[in-house]
């Protein structure tokens, strides 16, 4: 199912070292006791995960599925990346689905923003609108244009019925709105931050919307967090990986890039960015964690992954076995001079791109480690989503640092409020 494989420095003895301290990490983070345990409500979200509401969310969302055409999910960074990101590695990049999904609230980008609202114009949409503190600005001012347009198409009665939002069980301006307007709403809990989220409401709703299996995703990560907690660290992967990345960063190797050869997977880098860039990024310490997708990226960062600044190691995640695939076809002619390839399968020549490429990376002194996945679907992707969670929190406090605040998002915001002009700044 999930296997690893780590690049050549990292010998039994170097793990061999590490033993102790992940023993006692792993403690502090079952046992809630480490910097920002307040925060570690995931940990334990696979078994204690809210099963009246999960049975809502599919109720809901089967509601969604009759009635509606499109779902807008109106949000941005952990109330956004999880879900963006499981719908496209799981559903692909031309979905055929009968339920169209759009993302707004991620960006202030006039072109884009005011292009889905042409879109939306004159059609059949809800919206799902994600904020957990209820006040982020791209997400608000998206939610006021979509809300004013639905209004505007359907009426105020139909457009509560149309209206799902997610947010604090208590408090935010997100949270009064839906009170007053009776919006359906689900909860985004206290303990757990927007980019370990994905397993609640702020990922389930949307991904039950689009027809995913969301308690198979959370089986998958309920037998990770099992495996993880309870596994030696000779044979723990999650913890190996944690550890890796650890020697990498103590040994001039300070920036990670997660690559995939599918590029229905790129958001999960992008989720992984995220999860990794504002959990440990802090004091000024912290791997960078960037990301490629090859082959395409082959044909512009490969020169530098190859011969540039030697800074980085890599980490990809394979997929073993596509979801689907194509037939290489005879050509009479072969002028292109591809018919050594007639009758082969894509999936064949792009693991052939990837061993190639790990081949040449490693002779050219990049480690590369491995992550193979016999296969991507929910259940995977949920032991892959809580595999990823649990080593950036045992990375974090490797470094000593709080995986669960991001006190340096708020210096842009300040600016920014006070060019706006907004009261207090
Ligand atoms: O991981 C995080 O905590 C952040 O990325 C938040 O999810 C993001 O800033 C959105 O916040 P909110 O859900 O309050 O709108």
């Amino acid at each position: 199912m999930l296997d690893l494989r780590l690049n050549k420095l990292i010998t039994n003895n170097i793990i061999n070292d590490y033993e102790k301290q992940v023993q006692i990490i792993n403690r502090m983070i079952m046992e809630k006791t480490g910097a920002g345990n307040d925060f570690l409500g995931w940990v334990d979200w696979p078994v204690n995960y809210d099963k009246d509401e999960l049975k809502r969310i599919k109720e809901d969302a089967k509601y969604v599925r009759d009635n509606f055409d499109i779902l807008v999910v109106c949000g941005i960074g952990g109330s956004y990346l999880g879900a963006r990101s499981a719908l496209e590695a799981l559903n692909g990049l031309k979905s055929q689905d009968k339920l169209e999904i759009i993302f707004m609230g991620q960006t202030f980008s006039p072109n884009y923003v005011a292009q889905v609202m042409e879109y939306l114009k004159g059609k059949n949409f809800a919206i799902n609108v994600i904020s957990k503190s209820g006040t982020t600005t791209e997400t608000s001012i998206s939610f006021r244009l979509l809300k004013e347009l639905l209004e505007k198409q359907v009426g105020k009665e139909k457009a509560r019925k149309a209206i799902f939002a997610t947010t604090d069980k208590e408090k935010g301006a997100l949270k009064t709105l839906a009170t007053n307007e009776g919006y359906k709403t689900y909860v985004l809990p206290g303990n757990i931050g927007g980019r370990y989220s994905v397993f609640t409401a702020v990922g389930s709703f949307p991904l039950a919307c689009a027809g995913i299996d969301v308690e198979a995703m959370l089986n998958g990560a309920k037998q990770a967090r099992e495996e993880i907690q309870s596994q030696p660290l000779s044979i723990n992967k999650c913890y190996q990986y944690a550890v890796m990345r650890d020697y990498m960063y103590r040994h001039n190797k300070p920036v990670e890039m997660y690559v995939t050869y599918e590029p229905q997977m790129s958001q999960i880098s992008e989720w992984l960015k995220q999860l990794f860039g504002e959990s440990e990024g802090k004091e000024h310490k912290g791997l960078y964690p960037s990301s490629a997708t090859f082959s395409t990226d082959l044909h512009s960062l490969g020169q530098y992954v190859q011969d540039g600044t030697p800074l980085l190691f890599e980490t990809i995640i394979n997929v073993l076995n596509p979801k689907d695939d194509i037939v290489i076809p005879h050509d009479e002619d072969d002028l292109d001079g591809l018919n050594y390839l007639e009758g082969k399968n894509l999936a064949f020549v792009n693991q052939k791109a990837f061993e190639g490429t790990l081949q040449a990376h490693e002779d050219g002194g990049v480690p590369c480690n491995v992550i193979y996945l016999d296969k991507l679907d929910a259940y995977n992707l949920g032991f892959l989503f809580y595999f990823f969670m649990r080593a950036c929190a045992m990375s974090a406090y490797m470094l000593e640092i709080n995986p669960f605040n991001q006190p340096g998002v708020e210096v842009y915001k300040k600016n920014m409020f006070h060019l706006l002009g907004k009261k207090g700044y």
